[in-house]
């Protein structure tokens, strides 16, 4: 069986010189629930791109058994969504509903396949009443939950969220903390918020200065205080 992601040995700089990512080595199994943990400028982002095929480095990278390269990249795009870091990335139809729509119009679904999968979607997340609302009109959580819900109406088998809980107040955090745990795709989320990552993935990689520091059981290395305090974060605490 394909892994959901294998990388192996793979380096990144930026164009401006920026070493983001140095010699990471990662393998992700179909169904897996995974947080990418580490302090601001680790390289979390950079490697959520890379896994959707938005930067190209040294190294290998498969998305489900599929190297990426021009000839596959549409294909990976299918089976791998990404919940980018800035909602305004993911947002630029004139409605919400045409957003959440785009996705799957352009998997070649039916008009109606396409509105049931938007319905659902947007009922998921809690914009269920919003579909015909200006995307640049939302509140901040409300960009934040039509964006997870773009990716949702895809239903890739792969799913990464770059920083979901940001701009969400307790309630919609929760939901979507329990939305996640819900779902059975490959989920890998990056986040610097050790509780909400705890709380929904039993892997965590930590990332620091663009390399693995640390990969293994989430509720171990969250609480190991002087592991989280080296690089940053905060230690959740220990059961
Ligand atoms: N477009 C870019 N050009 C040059 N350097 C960049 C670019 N984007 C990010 N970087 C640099 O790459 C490194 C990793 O950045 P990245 O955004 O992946 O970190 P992160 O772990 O997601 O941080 P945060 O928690 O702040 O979101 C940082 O040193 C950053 O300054
Ligand atoms: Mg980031």
């Amino acid at each position: 069986m394909h892994k959901a992601i294998e990388i192996k040995n793979f380096t990144y700089g930026y164009p401006d010189g920026t070493a983001a990512l140095s010699d990471i080595s990662l393998s992700v199994e179909h169904g897996r629930k995974v947080a990418l943990i580490g302090p601001n400028g680790a390289g979390k982002s950079t490697l959520l791109l890379v896994m959707a095929g938005f930067a190209r480095g040294t190294g290998k990278v498969l998305v489900d058994g599929l190297e990426i390269n021009n000839k596959n990249l549409k294909k990976i795009r299918t089976r791998l969504g990404c919940c980018l870091e800035n909602p305004d990335d993911q947002l630029f139809m004139p409605t919400l509903f045409d957003d959440v729509a785009f996705g799957p119009l352009n998997m070649g679904l039916s008009p109606e396949q396409v509105k049931a999968r938007v319905a659902e979607a947007l009922a998921t997340v809690g914009l269920a009443q919003m579909a015909d609302k200006a995307p640049h009109h939302l509140s901040a959580g409300q960009k934040r939950a039509a964006a997870v819900a773009t990716i949702l109406a895809m239903s890739p088998r792969i799913i990464t969220l770059d920083e979901p809980d940001g701009s969400l107040d307790p309630r919609n955090r929760n939901n979507l903390m329990m939305l996640l745990r819900s779902l059975s795709q490959t989920l890998i989320i990056a986040t610097c918020n050790m509780n909400f990552a705890a709380s929904i993935a039993e892997r965590a990689v930590l990332l620091d200065k663009g390399r693995i520091i640390a990969d293994g059981e989430a509720k171990e290395i969250m609480s190991d205080v002087e592991l989280m305090t080296e690089h940053g974060l905060e230690a959740i605490a220990k059961k």
